[in-house]
C-alpha cells in the first residue's frame, strides 16, 4: 500500500472523511485564511521550542523550517486533494524519519497546529456558527489525512530498517528473504 498513492488517498480519506465539498470549503476559506497563518506558524515554533525534546530537532534552522511550515499549511487550503498531495506528504514524512525525529512529534505537531487553526477560524467566522462548525471539521479532515500520510513512511521505514538489522544478524541475503516471504506470504 505505502507506494499506490491512489489507493493510499482514498485510504486517507475514508478515515478522515475529507469530502468533495469539504475539499471546496477549504479552497473557498483560503483566501482570508491564507494571510492569516504566518502568526500560526510564529505560534507554533515559539511554542515547540519550549519542548525540550523537540528543541534538538530544531537547532539554529527555526527561520528555514518556519518558511517550509508556512508553505505546508497554505497547502491545507489550496488543495487539490489528489495523489500528487499524498505522495508529498510520504515524501514529508519521510524527510522526518530520515532527521530521525520520534513519530510521536507527528500527532503531537498537528494537535499544536490544530488548536492555533481553530482558534483563527473562530476568530474568523465565530459569528456564524454553521459556518464555522463546517470549516472546523474540513480542516479536521484534510489535517487527519496528511498525518495518516506521514504515518505510512514512518511505518514502512521502521519495517525495512528492522529488516535490514534481521538481514544483518542472520547474515541472510536479501534474494533468500524475499523468496521466503514469497513462499510464506500466507501465514
Ligand atoms: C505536522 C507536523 C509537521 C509538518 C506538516 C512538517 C512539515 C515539514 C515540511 C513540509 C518539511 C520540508 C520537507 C522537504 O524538504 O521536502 C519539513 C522538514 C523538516 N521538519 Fe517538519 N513538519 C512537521 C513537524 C515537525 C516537528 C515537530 C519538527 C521538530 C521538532 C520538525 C522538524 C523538521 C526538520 C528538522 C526538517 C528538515 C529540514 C531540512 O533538513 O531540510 N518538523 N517539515
Amino acid at each position: 500500500m505505502s507506494n499506490d498513492f491512489d489507493k493510499l488517498t482514498q485510504y486517507g480519506k475514508s478515515f478522515s472523511e475529507l469530502t468533495p465539498e469539504r475539499e471546496a470549503l477549504l479552497i473557498e476559506v483560503g483566501k482570508e485564511i491564507k494571510p492569516k497563518l504566518a502568526g500560526i506558524t510564529e505560534d507554533f515554533y515559539q511554542y515547540l521550542l519550549t519542548i525540550p525534546e523537540a528543541t534538538t530537532f530544531i537547532g539554529g534552522q527555526v527561520e528555514a523550517l518556519k518558511k517550509t511550515h508556512i508553505l505546508w499549511m497554505e497547502g491545507l487550503f489550496t488543495g487539490p486533494f489528489d495523489k500528487a498531495y499524498t505522495e508529498h506528504m510520504y515524501k514529508v514524512g519521510d524527510v522526518h524519519v530520515k532527521v530521525k525525529l520520534p513519530v510521536e512529534f507527528m500527532a503531537g505537531a498537528m494537535t499544536l497546529i490544530n488548536q492555533r487553526l481553530t482558534s483563527l477560524i473562530v476568530e474568523t467566522y465565530g459569528h456564524d456558527k454553521d459556518y464555522c462548525a463546517q470549516v472546523l471539521t474540513a480542516i479536521n479532515a484534510v489535517t487527519g489525512m496528511s498525518l495518516l500520510m506521514m504515518q505510512q513512511s514512518y511505518q514502512a521505514s521502521s519495517l525495512l530498517e528492522e529488516l535490514e538489522k534481521f538481514l544483518k544478524i542472520s547474515g541472510m541475503s536479501r534474494a533468500l528473504f524475499t523468496n521466503l516471504a514469497t513462499a510464506y506470504r500466507d501465514i
